[in-house]
């Protein structure tokens, strides 16, 4: 949840360093930003509640120009509230070390009375500050930065990305850990970088060292050295990144999530057309994943994931159950971790997570293969642990997604569902080839309808409707079949964005209950195409009509359209690829109305990009 920076140069220079990182990272955390920065033996630490530009109002010019190490980070509050005495980095009693902390110390209570008893006064009320105090007793017995925290890491549990900077006896020294969220190393001839993301050292290199659990690396400019807890060197590959550093610039856009809206003809063309093989009526994942072989031994998917991702999965279980003919279930993956799941043989767990860190998909992934699953992940930023845990990998390639709302990566997602359940079909042989050509062919086709969709005509009928909507007192996004989790999707990004009180829900399902909440205050978007279930979401507009609900019909359904009043008209398509055009025009919606509210689009209230903490 909170973004971690920290560099070593041979030529000082580091705060701009730190800074131009924490930018980039600032999406995974921005409570409070901070930078302890190492210049003449002497640790200084600023850092302030609140955006990182409250941070840089306190830099002062030309400060740390010849600083040779430092480490930044931006924050997501778990223990502590958001102010200044809690903002990291943290520093023990003598101020001789500086520690920045992603992740929970789970025993940080029994710790802290453990060094009270001992003299220590804290500072702070957060659970990262003891890390700080242990590294600080230790380095008491002069002994280097990696000694010392080696040494700590045998006194805290929990899971951690950890960095810290001190004057060693040999000069300023750079160390950090790892032990569940996302922590990678990188280095130049004259440098080395720490980062929670790739982002973080992109504009330095696209050649990066993801560090595993139980790693400890010490940087030095040109060079690293990788150990274990114990201090036995252990081998860590270098991976070539293929984002670019313009890939997470805002070009001009008014906010990210509009840019990434817009994104997603390209995205849909990364994901899915070279993978689509219109002569075979079949698909081909590069790098031998989800061969014959593999699927024809799948006799059950249990999808795992969270938020948008898990509405993506809940696309994947129509579409998978419908063209593969295999059964699915969804779980959310904060619910499976923590229950029995039973794991029948021949199951594939099935992990969809953009940021391929999301702690509760990890845990229930991992909990999967305890039982005996396969697991397969559909994942968006390639070395993630995610991605490096799973047997069979489906990378969707819609690049640096920054805004907190997730957009063009669940569209891509979806797109990438709908390549998995077309291989499986085919590999199972329950998918006739005519019927994947029809598919892959209105697949590959997609992309025009997408750019109507983000056409100026189309945004600007969108926007009015914002205008209109933008006071409601509350919101049901309603659907069925695989447009039910377009529903739930819509709701969501309407919810963290723009505040407002939004549900998603099975259309059928209103007349059970939640009808009763329908009244002229209450605005209901239905969300429909030709299909199965098309009269169906007709008369369920019908219903909450005829109650006085506000209804706007979003979809190609024009029976729908005309009952509802107001609409959206989407480009018709075939009903398993409805959901990616459905769903943009509720972006859209849901972006216009926050504008509308003057919400904090890219960086909504208690939210962060990626969720490392359970
Ligand atoms: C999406 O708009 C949310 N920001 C959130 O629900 C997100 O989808 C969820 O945290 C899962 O993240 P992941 O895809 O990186 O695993």
């Amino acid at each position: 949840m909170c973004g971690i920076i920290g560099a070593i140069r041979r030529d000082g220079g580091i705060l701009n360093s730190l800074v131009e990182g924490l930018r980039v990272v600032e999406y995974r955390g921005y409570d409070s930003a901070g930078v302890a920065i190492l210049e003449d033996g002497a640790i200084a630490v600023r850092k302030k509640q609140g955006r990182l530009e409250n941070l840089e109002a306190v830099l002062e010019d030309g400060a740390f120009d010849n600083a040779p190490v430092g480490i930044g980070h931006t924050r997501w509050a778990t223990h502590g509230e958001p102010n200044d005495r809690n903002a990291h980095p943290h520093q023990g009693a003598t101020g001789r070390v500086a520690i920045v902390h992603n992740g929970i110390f789970e025993n940080y209570l029994e710790l802290r009375e453990q060094l009270t008893a001992q003299g220590v006064k804290f500072a702070s009320e957060t659970d990262s500050e003891v890390m700080a105090q242990l590294l600080d007793l230790e380095l008491q017995e002069n002994i280097s930065l990696q000694d010392a925290m080696r040494r700590a890491l045998h006194r805290v549990e929990g899971y951690y990305a950890l960095g810290a900077i001190c004057q060693g006896p040999e000069g300023p020294e750079l160390v950090c850990a790892r032990k569940g969220p996302p922590l990678l190393v990188a280095f130049t001839p004259d440098a080395a970088y720490l980062a929670s993301d790739v982002l973080g050292v992109l504009p330095h290199t696209d050649k990066v060292i993801y560090l595993e659990d139980g790693d400890v690396a010490i940087l030095k400019p040109g060079s690293i050295e990788v150990t274990d807890f114990e201090g036995q060197p252990v081998e860590r590959e270098i991976s070539k990144v293929d984002w670019k550093p313009g890939d997470s610039g805002l070009g001009g856009w008014p906010h990210y999530m509009l840019k990434e809206i817009h994104e997603q003809p390209d995205v849909l063309a990364r994901t899915a057309l070279d993978r689509i093989d219109l002569e075979r009526g079949d698909v081909t994942i590069e790098g031998g994943q989800f061969e014959d072989d593999f699927l024809q031994g799948v006799e059950r998917v249990q999808v795992l994931a969270c938020g948008t991702a898990l509405h993506a999965g809940m696309i994947a279980k129509y579409l998978i159950e419908g063209l593969a003919k295999v059964p699915v279930d969804v779980d959310f993956a904060s619910e499976y971790r923590y229950r029995d799941p039973i794991v029948v043989p021949g199951t594939m767990a099935l992990a969809i997570s953009q940021s391929g860190e999301t702690a509760d998909t990890l845990g229930a992934t991992r909990l999967a293969k305890e039982l005996g699953a396969k697991v397969a992940a559909i994942v968006n930023v390639a070395g993630s642990t995610q991605m490096r845990e799973a047997d069979q990998i489906l990378l969707t390639h819609a690049g640096p997604e920054i805004g907190v709302a997730s957009t063009k990566a669940f569209t891509a997602q979806v797109a990438a569902a709908v390549l998995l359940a077309v291989r499986m079909g085919r590999a199972k042989g329950t998918l006739p080839v005519e019927e994947a050509k029809a598919i892959l062919t209105e697949l590959n086709g997609l992309r025009t309808k997408i750019e109507h969709l983000l056409s100026e005509p189309i945004r600007d009928h969108i926007h009015d409707l914002a205008k209109i909507h933008a006071r409601a007192k509350g919101f049901f996004f309603l659907g069925r079949g695989v447009n039910f989790p377009v529903a739930l999707e819509g709701a969501l990004k309407l919810k963290e964005i723009s505040y407002m009180h939004a549900e998603g829900y099975a259309a059928g399902e209103m007349k059970h209950g939640p009808i009763a909440l329908i009244d002229p205050g209450m605005t209901i978007v239905s969300i429909n195409a030709p299909g199965h279930v098309a009269d169906k979401v007709r008369s369920n507009i019908e219903q909450v009509k005829s109650r006085g609900g506000v209804a706007l019909s979003v979809g190609s359904h024009e029976g729908s359209h005309k009952i509802a009043g107001q609409c959206i008209r989407v480009p018709e398509t075939i009903e398993w690829l409805s959901p990616i055009l459905n769903t943009i025009p509720l972006q859209l919606f849901s972006y216009y109305i926050a504008d509308l509210r003057g919400c904090e689009i890219d960086k909504p209230r208690n939210l962060a990009k990626s969720v490392t903490v359970e």
